[in-house]
């Protein structure tokens, strides 16, 4: 695992776009496509935003990646709340990638039924047997104040999920179905990428990181990747618990050349 701060907001995008694109460079030349879960909520709007703009825009090869999301809320496509939203205004409305490649989640059907079509179509997708699990090559999460991450929330049963590949639990803080990704497929990712800012996230930030093992509490510290990498990408306000405090500011926002 490796824990990287970022100053501010600004460089927690960057980070994630550097990354983003060096894997999915590493990706596609090495297999010829390159699969992503998007991360919803705000924090990584911003890196959205950067890989559809200069210089990432006009250097990724858009055409081989393939978009998936780790959560939705149960909510339409167009809908404000909507992760698919979020990254089609973001992202996906600003780059030439087909339509095809773009495996949203149907919350509209309502959540269950979202939850069931998406296992389908990723066993159908990744040509998974029965007990397998999809690798994706990258899958970018969050965590929230409390310690949940995709929609992995504390106190639910989907928490402790090891064969279903995709579950629509009742979270009882938000009186609201939510559509997730499972941790066993969170631990089969090739790469998984935390972005975590804020001050709110700091207590949360270390338990998961440096705390005891309470995946019930802190769902968060589920994330381990079997055969994968983990890098977590923290901002200082919310790295600020950690001890001993991280002091090197990584800056390595190597932007690819035009
Ligand atoms: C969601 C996300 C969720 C998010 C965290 C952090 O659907 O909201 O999947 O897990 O990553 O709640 O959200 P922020 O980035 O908005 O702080």
């Amino acid at each position: 695992m490796e824990i990287r701060l970022c100053a501010d907001p600004i460089a927690l995008a960057q980070q994630t776009a550097t990354e983003f694109f060096r894997l999915a460079k590493e990706c596609v030349t090495t297999q010829g496509r390159f699969t992503v879960a998007l991360a919803g909520g705000s924090t990584p709007q911003a890196a959205y935003t950067l890989l559809a703009s200069a210089p990432y825009r006009a250097v990724m090869p858009w055409e081989q990646i393939f978009f998936f999301w780790g959560d939705e809320r149960p909510v339409p496509p167009d809908h404000p709340e909507s992760n698919y939203r979020m990254a089609y205004e973001a992202l996906l409305s600003k780059i030439p990638v087909p339509s095809t490649h773009i495996y949203r989640i149907q919350a509209e059907q309502g959540a269950q039924q979202a939850a069931e079509d998406y296992e389908k179509q990723l066993r159908r997708f990744f040509r998974l047997a029965g007990d397998e699990y999809p690798r994706f090559d990258l899958i970018l999460l969050g965590m929230g104040p409390d310690g949940h991450t995709a929609s992995l929330f504390p106190g639910t049963s989907a928490v402790h999920e090891t064969t279903r590949l995709v579950l629509a639990p009742w979270i009882a803080k938000l009186q609201s179905f939510r559509i997730t990704l499972t941790p066993p497929v969170l631990c089969n990712a090739a790469q998984i990428i935390f972005g975590v800012g804020g001050a709110e996230k700091a207590e949360a930030l270390q338990h998961v990181l440096q705390g005891t093992y309470q995946p019930d509490l802190y769902p968060a510290q589920l994330v381990k990747p079997i055969r994968g990498k983990l890098l977590w990408l923290v901002e200082k306000s919310a790295a600020r618990l950690l001890l001993p405090p991280l002091t090197h500011l990584s800056d390595d926002s190597s932007l690819p050349a035009e």
